[in-house]
């Protein structure tokens, strides 16, 4: 185990702000976590994954925990479904990268997103048509109020999009482990509009088609700070999506219907229609290909920087289209 006082956390979080933690503490395994005195610890005490869907706003004042537990087991039956055991520490696109590698079929289309597993399950990454809800069976906790291990399963998660019963309980169940099942059977998911066509032969084509749209349009991580889509794309009624066609005439609003009705609209539109791409406030810009993201342009900008844009991005988008983003990102 490692445990830190007044500790940098510039290398844990995608964002790269130069912010420091109170202690910081890294678990090997469930039995560290649980022999934690945690009421000697500074607090709040909060978990964290690779720190890539977070904002630190300012120094954190208490504890952050960070899972180091990194087996990936399979129980292999021989059936079609294989269940994959995964801890929580392991980070996501390793996970993808090894399933694929062994023809598994199930991840293929969550390749590339930065995080680790644990993240992963608290808050059901998705992306082209594919959610962590679809492939996951059950999820392994150490309940941190009621301080025991606790099981939970995907109807007890309470997924929706971006949401979960652990987002809901804010910080109360650090995921341990998820059991995931794969497929040895070929079921690829090619519906999202970027993916029609695609080589389909293996996990594998799948997975290299992912990570050339996501290269070709996110930032790459290794030169600059984000932290993926700082915005969730707004859920409307069918009334205010025909406000929004009427303000921007002879343009079709890109659009996807729910089902119930509702329809969500791409906030990376919405803040494009603004001119917003590009945007600077200090050292956070706009990304200019995909505007839904913010990047420290700088490499040293400053949490106020990111907070300003996201001010300005919120009130033109409302100003403009009578719709309220909300972000993605957590803020601590
Ligand atoms: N668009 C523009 N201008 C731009 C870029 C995009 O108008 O410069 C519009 C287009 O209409 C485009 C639409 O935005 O069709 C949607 O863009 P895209 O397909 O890239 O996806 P997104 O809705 O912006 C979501 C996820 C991403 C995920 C992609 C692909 C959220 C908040 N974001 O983005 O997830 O990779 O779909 O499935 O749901 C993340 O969460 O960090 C993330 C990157």
């Amino acid at each position: 185990m490692k445990l830190m006082y007044d500790y940098d956390l510039s290398a844990h979080n995608t964002f790269r702000m130069k912010v420091r933690c109170a202690c910081y503490i890294e678990y090997e395994n469930v039995e560290e976590l649980a022999g934690l005195d945690f009421d000697s610890l500074p607090r709040p005490v909060r978990h964290i994954g690779e720190g890539s869907n977070l904002l630190f706003t300012k120094d954190f004042p208490g504890t952050i925990l960070h899972s180091a537990i990194r087996h990936i087991k399979y129980v292999d039956m021989g059936l079609d479904e294989v269940p994959v055991i995964a801890g929580g520490g392991v980070r996501w696109d390793n996970l993808v990268a090894e399933l694929c590698s062994h023809s598994l079929w199930g991840a293929e289309n969550l390749s590339l997103i930065p995080g680790e597993v644990g993240a992963a399950a608290v808050q059901n990454i998705g992306a082209y048509g594919v959610e962590f809800k679809d492939i996951v069976s059950g999820v392994s906790c150490f309940d941190l109020q009621e301080r025991r291990r606790c099981k939970f399963t995907v109807a007890e998660c309470g997924y929706g999009y971006r949401e979960s019963m652990f987002k809901e309980a804010a910080g109360r169940y650090v995921v341990t482990s998820v059991l995931l099942r794969v497929s040895r059977k070929a079921r690829p998911r090619l519906e999202y509009k970027g993916l029609s066509g695609v080589d389909a032969s293996s996990p594998q084509s799948v997975r290299d088609a992912v990570i050339a749209i996501r290269r070709g349009k996110l930032p790459d991580p290794e030169d600059t700070g984000s932290a993926g889509s700082f915005f969730k794309n707004p859920v409307i009624s069918a009334i205010d999506l025909a406000w929004i066609s009427d303000s921007v005439p002879g343009v079709t609003v890109p659009h996807f219907i729910l089902p119930g009705g509702m329809v969500k609209v791409p906030a990376a539109w919405l803040i494009d229609q603004c001119g917003l791409k590009g945007e600077k406030a200090g050292g956070a810009a706009v990304y200019e290909k995909q505007p839904l993201v913010i990047v420290n342009a700088s490499g040293d900008a400053a949490p106020d920087d990111v907070l300003e844009l996201e001010r300005r991005i919120v009130a033109t988008v409302h100003e403009r289209f009578g719709v309220t983003l909300s972000p993605e990102v957590e803020h601590l």
